[in-house]
């Protein structure tokens, strides 16, 4: 799967794409992660991305040349199953069942607006609008993140063997986790105080831990 991003800040996305899980699912070719400098899809002398609003007002507004030029640049319009989503927090919520969607496509294009806006007129370009909660950050490029990587889990192969067949069988539509502890049993803390893992979970009976661990069950319903 593609995700194309086009933004202003190129270099956010440096450490997100070469480490961890996502910098493995590239590697193993299960996700192509393609960055494009809006900047320099501009034609000035300055590659000045935003101008001032019409009509006047505070903040900049990011051009519609530039995120034309670049959409135009990706050329996208043949491949099936593809999807141009702008970034917004005036977006559509997303959630796990968008997650879903998005993971049979071949490809995303992502624009990343600054929440100061972007030129209206690049909605015609858009399939949805996107918003990854109701707060506001300063741009799309961190939401940007959230959704490639809740949508590249659910690609085969980005999990490993069994974190896969956990998420398939016990998590469809539900987060459980139980509380979980590693070494030490016994952690002391600067005042002496003495946090201790619970004794069951180190008394190798597997019937009580097991029920133990049913007992701290903690879920959450996704909306899928
Ligand atoms: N841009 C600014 N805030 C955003 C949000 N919450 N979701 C998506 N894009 C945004």
């Amino acid at each position: 799967m593609v995700f194309d991003i086009i933004t202003i800040f190129p270099r956010l996305f440096d450490s997100f794409l070469r480490e961890s899980l996502i910098k493995k699912a590239q590697d193993k070719k299960i996700i192509d992660i393609r960055i494009h400098d809006l900047r320099k899809y501009t034609t000035d002398r300055h590659k000045q991305v935003d101008d001032r609003p019409f009509g006047g007002g505070a903040g900049m507004v990011i051009k519609i040349d530039p995120v034309y030029k670049a959409l135009e640049g990706i050329k996208y319009k043949d491949v099936p199953r593809k999807k141009v989503v702008l970034l917004t927090p005036t977006g559509r919520q997303f959630n796990q069942k968008m997650a879903a969607r998005y993971a049979k496509l071949n490809r995303i294009i992502f624009l990343c607006g600054r929440y100061e806006g972007i030129d209206a007129r690049v909605e015609r370009f858009v399939d949805e609008k996107v918003s990854i909660g109701p707060y506001i950050l300063s741009g799309g490029e961190i939401p940007a993140m959230a959704i490639i990587e809740a949508v590249s889990r659910l690609l085969p192969g980005f999990l490993g063997n069994r974190e896969s067949i956990e998420s398939n069988i016990k998590y469809k539509d539900k987060i459980s986790e139980y509380p979980v502890y590693t070494r030490p049993d016994v952690f002391i803390t600067k005042d002496g105080k003495k946090l201790r893992v619970p004794p069951v979970l180190l008394s190798g009976n597997h019937k009580q831990i097991e029920e133990w661990r049913r007992k701290h069950l903690r879920q959450v319903l996704l909306d899928v």
